[in-house]
């Protein structure tokens, strides 16, 4: 065998990014992006009713739970240090009608839940979803006219929504129903009560996506026709996105949000760059979370080695904070991270 004359050099012609790889600490110095555990918030689907623990069939890992049980269920992500969570109401066809009636009562599930936390978790940051689709009848996010969405007269339901939250409550409350000047009737009407204190996280950016089918199944929210792509925005457009976004900002928002996320992370990061003065979230929806549960139970995949890497990459896109359902696992990943080890060698 011929051996290898190595080539010499008086100066490489080229840079040697290897040396920044060369071990942990080096690449550790490399890093831009870190995720910690107070960049999450944790959803969760608040029923009616006492004693409620059951997991949602169409999303692996994620229960419906009755106030009550929230509390204890809080433990843990609280441990974890996990100090934001969003919450959504599922209530039964019962409870049902066609102007989403419940979903502004003292006694919605989510306003019963809002008043524990609080008591129970004075400094936990409780965001509420404002929304009619899980309440009306016929499953829009809107009031109909027809087969149509009234833009207009769902503004008033919604805001309505929102004020019942501040007055449990709710620190933040995010409209997640797409109608146009939705931010500035919550922002009204919760002036107008003197809950200038309580902020609005608008969904700006949210897309008619086929990424939300198992959370429709968890919060019993599928529209009984037709689909959500007259008020959702059209996956085709990326600059629309920028313009809702300063429609919101105008009309008082706090935050944004960009949604879903891990598909979406052009419009995370434009929207970062053409506001970066506001705190931004992205939502890694339930159908993300999904297709990766569904390829780790297949053997495709390591689950927290790819939730880490997707969730850092939303980051790195330019979020803030990341709404997701897999929170719990990475906040126990990234406290874990930080290793000790022996100095000396014994
Ligand atoms: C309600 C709402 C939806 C989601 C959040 N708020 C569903 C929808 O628009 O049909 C989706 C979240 C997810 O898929 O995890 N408007
Ligand atoms: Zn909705």
């Amino acid at each position: 065998m011929k051996e290898i004359q190595p080539y010499t050099f008086n100066a490489a012609p080229f840079k040697r990014f290897r040396q920044l790889r060369t071990d942990a600490a080096m690449r550790d110095s490399q890093a831009e992006v870190r995720l910690s555990a107070n960049d999450f918030v944790l959803p969760f689907f608040i029923v009616v009713g006492r004693g409620v623990k059951k997991e949602i069939g169409s999303l692996q890992g994620v229960y419906h739970l009755s106030p009550d049980v929230l509390l204890s269920e809080l433990q843990e992500p609280a441990r974890l240090g996990i100090n934001k969570i969003l919450l959504f109401g599922v209530i039964g066809e019962d409870h049902k009608d066609e102007n989403g009636s419940f979903s502004a009562s003292p006694d919605s599930p989510v306003n019963i839940a809002i008043r524990l936390v609080k008591e129970s978790y004075p400094d936990l940051t409780v965001i509420t979803d404002v929304c009619l689709c899980a309440y009306t009848s016929h499953g829009h996010c809107g009031i109909l006219d027809g087969e149509v969405i009234d833009n207009d007269k769902t503004l008033a339901p919604l805001a309505q929504m929102a004020l019942s939250h501040a007055q449990a409550g709710a620190d933040i409350v995010a409209p997640s129903a797409m109608m146009d000047g939705q931010v500035w009737a919550i922002r009204q009407l919760l002036d107008l009560h003197g809950f200038n204190k309580v902020k609005i996280l608008a969904y700006s950016a949210k897309y008619s996506s086929n990424l939300y089918g198992p959370f429709r199944g968890a919060a019993n929210s599928k529209p009984a026709f037709g689909d959500r792509k007259t008020y959702q925005m059209d996956y085709r457009s990326a600059s629309q996105a920028i313009d809702e976004m300063a429609a919101d900002l105008d009309e008082g928002a706090d935050f944004l949000m960009v949604k879903p996320a891990h598909t979406y992370l052009d419009i995370i990061s434009r929207g970062k760059t053409a506001f970066p003065k506001v705190p931004m979230l992205a939502y890694h929806v339930s159908g993300e979370y999904m297709m990766l549960k569904a390829a780790a139970n297949a053997g495709i995949v390591n689950e927290e080695a790819v939730a880490l890497e997707i969730h850092t990459a939303i980051k790195r896109a330019g979020a803030d904070w990341i709404i997701s359902y897999y929170a719990p696992l990475l906040a126990g990943m990234v406290n874990s991270k930080v290793k000790t080890f022996q100095v000396f060698k014994t």
